[in-house]
């Protein structure tokens, strides 16, 4: 896919996402660069001045501004209508691993409480079964005692790390391990039983599915996937 193709089909399928927020709609905004998109054509809504954002990032707060859009208080997050977001990769049952770019904690919360959840990646992000690392984040007190559990269970955690060997720190003060599974069989379980783990804060391991899925298309277009659950 050219990156323009994919910019193009990005861009169609955003003006088409856009039409699911009503007035007065509570928004989760999830992070990245297709969340981004998605923020930007908000701001072409006749009513997005009525709208209430909720951002999981400063990346994406900073999109919100840009468009003028209105924030809610955290404490409207039970309310929220509908959550926009991307994935890092989604599987045939469209669980999705998250956290590639270190936000997964908010868009946790913002994506188990949504009424409708829609996620928006390029067909390279859907694939049969997970094949990529799973991000972690982990308390830094924690970081090696969570390692040596992951390594025990068979799996290969790698601390992430910023050019010139610094340590990438969540905006929640954590850490991230991008961790290989040997496979992932069962997500739902696997996100558990990594969530028993003390010190781990959130696992970027999402089975609460998608309700709707837009795939951006080598050619241009865009697939709109409804999950009924
Ligand atoms: C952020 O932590 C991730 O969960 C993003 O949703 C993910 O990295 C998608 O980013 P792009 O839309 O830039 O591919």
């Amino acid at each position: 896919m050219s990156l323009q193709q994919k910019d193009a089909a990005i861009q169609k399928l955003a003006r088409d996402a856009v039409r699911l927020i009503r007035p007065g709609n509570v928004v989760g905004l999830g992070s990245g660069s297709t969340a981004a998109i998605i923020v930007r054509e908000m701001a072409s809504l006749d009513f997005c001045s009525s709208l209430y954002c909720i951002p999981t990032s400063l990346q994406i707060k900073m999109e919100a501004e840009k468009s003028g859009l209105r924030f809610a208080d955290e404490s409207m997050i039970p309310e929220i209508d509908v959550v926009f977001d991307g994935a890092d990769q989604i599987d045939a049952a469209l669980n999705m691993i998250k956290g590639g770019g270190g936000a997964l904690l908010r868009e946790k919360i913002l994506i188990s409480s949504a009424k409708k959840v829609v996620i928006a990646a390029d067909e390279s992000k859907f694939v049969r079964s997970f094949s990529r690392s799973v991000p972690i984040e982990v308390h830094p007190m924690a970081r090696t005692v969570v390692a040596r559990e992951l390594v025990r269970a068979g799996a290969r955690p790698s601390l992430r790390v910023l050019d010139k060997g610094y340590p990438f720190v969540t905006e929640n003060g954590n850490v991230i391990l991008d961790t290989t599974f040997e496979s992932i069989s069962d997500p739902k379980k696997m996100e558990l039983e990594l969530k028993g783990i003390a010190g781990v804060m959130e696992v970027g391991l999402f089975t609460r599915t998608p309700d709707i899925c837009y795939k951006a298309k080598n050619d241009g277009t865009f697939e709109v996937i409804s999950n009924s659950h």
